[in-house]
């Protein structure tokens, strides 16, 4: 078994947040200590251990901030405090201190395109400029939800009207205003004050918007992605140095295409990292994924580093998506690639998207299925809550949870500890180049470094690849295969992913 331990003592050559995987915890569903049905800041804390027997490098916090919880968080109506739902500030940083204490670093999500409509600036009248407002609708400019409407509403308090990327109820600040800006770095001051390692940055690319709100054209939108927000980004990257160079932003990206992404990441003055949704968006085959893993190592060249993401709780789970199986090869590739993996919780339990009955539904935009409480144990409950789930507990959990996942070699939460481990104890892992192979149909191989290689079969029937000549031993493999290979004839079952060492002799 490899150990965290291990790697540690090797010499630190990268920052933490390119050394290992970040774990996202969205809170309402992690684990409940109070007994009220949602997820809390001490039920986190209380959790901790299984993030490190997992073998994380840091978590990041989904919302915990005070808000109506019309988006659940990301309408945030106090930047600098924490929702009774989930506990205290002193929770907070009883929560830091457990995780600092572990190894871990904290990284927490900073909702910085618009606020609560809750949020006191909104009923301001000397910070009316904080916000986006005309008489009437300058433009045809509409939201973001699958259920899209008008992005402007009419203030009843002051009958104009205000931008809102989201719903009414998150109205968009005024990033054009200076006040805004001071005001809003303040917030990252408030909490790399009390400790954070980074923050996770809600989307981003919506804090340049076209200051003469023009209409969004074919090709060209005017509501997102404009230059504006380079120099935002740099600016926020200079408040993360105030206090040091390992403080890490990485931001939410939905563009429409990876080059456009890596403007805000590949100079290295602005985001440290971008959430990328190409991979995630992709179709199950070995051409599509080498295709946007090879462009985005491209773009990012030398100087950018790789974020790769395969679900959050935006998104429809890994292992529904692509079934139980090929949720297990992609693991095996999302730790393996070059760059830093990001974890949403309970993909490492194999997770799928819950039911939720029309009488249980609470998300506006048909996100709950993934949200649905992460399960600890068998029972009522699943050992997330003693009392009423905000949202139902999978219908699976008596069988698939951390419990009964810990103690099977061949569970998926097995199978993530010992990528996880590997990682940690491979140097090429972490910080190695990536070459490709050339493996034949159907299969995805690259080398890190020269020792290993990585190679999934993305079909599910067996194929036979080429990786080179020679033998290696498998290192992981989702399936039981332990032993040695064959690298000029690798036969490759159904589904499976493996990760091998050369044999010495033959490197
Ligand atoms: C981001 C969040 C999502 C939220 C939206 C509005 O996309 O990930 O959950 O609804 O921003 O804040």
């Amino acid at each position: 078994m490899y150990r965290l331990a291990d790697a540690r003592a090797v010499a630190v050559t990268q920052p933490w947040w390119q050394r290992g995987a970040i774990y996202q915890i969205y809170p309402r569903s992690f684990a409940d200590s109070g007994g009220d049905g949602v997820g809390d800041l001490p039920g986190v804390l209380g959790k901790l251990d299984h993030l490190v027997d997992l073998g994380v490098q840091a978590l990041w916090l989904s919302p915990f901030y005070p808000s109506p919880m019309k988006d659940f968080g990301y309408d945030v109506a106090d930047y600098c405090g924490v929702d009774g739902l989930f506990g205290t500030l002193d929770d907070f940083d009883a929560l830091i201190a457990a995780a600092h204490a572990r190894g871990l670093k904290l990284v927490v999500d900073w909702v910085p395109n618009h606020t609560s409509d809750q949020h006191p600036w909104f009923s301001d009248p000397g910070r009316a400029h904080f916000y986006v407002r005309r008489e009437e609708p300058p433009n045809h400019w509409r939201t973001q939800f699958t259920h899209d409407g008008p992005a402007w509403s009419r203030d009843p308090g002051r009958g104009d009207v205000y931008l809102h990327s989201f719903l009414p109820a998150q109205p968009d600040l005024n990033w054009d205003e200076p006040e805004v800006r001071e005001a809003m770095h303040a917030t990252l001051r408030f909490w790399l004050d009390r400790g954070v390692d980074g923050f996770r940055i809600d989307v981003v690319y919506r804090l340049g918007k076209d200051p003469a709100l023009g209409e969004n054209e074919p090709g060209r939108r005017h509501d997102q992605d404009w230059p504006s927000i380079h120099p935002r980004l740099r600016a926020i990257r200079a408040v993360l140095e105030e206090f040091g160079e390992e403080k890490m932003a990485v931001g939410e990206i939905y563009l429409s295409t990876q080059s456009d992404i890596a403007r805000y990441v590949a100079g290295g003055q602005e985001l440290h990292m971008a959430h990328n949704f190409f991979l995630l968006e992709a179709q199950w085959s070995a051409a599509a994924y080498r295709e946007v893993i090879a462009e985005w190592l491209e773009l990012l060249g030398e100087r950018g580093w790789a974020a790769w993401c395969l679900g959050n709780h935006d998104h429809s789970r890994l292992a529904t998506r692509l079934g139980p199986a090929r949720a297990r090869a992609a693991a095996v590739l999302l730790v393996t690639l070059r760059g830093t993996p990001f974890i949403f919780q309970g993909d490492e339990l194999g997770l799928q998207d819950v039911p939720i009955p029309p009488d249980r539904v609470v998300d506006v935009d048909g996100r709950d299925p993934e949200r649905a409480p992460i399960p600890w144990t068998a029972g009522l409950g699943a050992g997330f809550t003693t009392g009423e789930p905000w949202l139902p507990i999978d219908p699976e959990a008596d069988r698939v949870n951390a419990a009964v996942q810990a103690d099977d070699p061949g569970s998926m939460l097995s199978l993530y500890r010992r990528l996880l481990g590997l990682r940690a104890a491979e140097p090429a892992l972490r910080e190695g180049p990536q070459g490709w192979l050339q493996a034949g149909e159907d299969v995805l191989a690259f080398s890190r470094g020269p020792e290993l290689l990585v190679a999934v079969n993305f079909a599910s029937e067996p194929r036979t690849a080429r990786l080179g000549n020679g033998h290696a031993e498998v290192l992981v493999a989702t399936g039981d295969r332990t032993g040695g290979v064959d690298l000029d004839a690798l036969s490759l079952a159904p589904d499976e992913a493996l990760v091998l060492r050369r044999d010495e002799r033959e490197r």
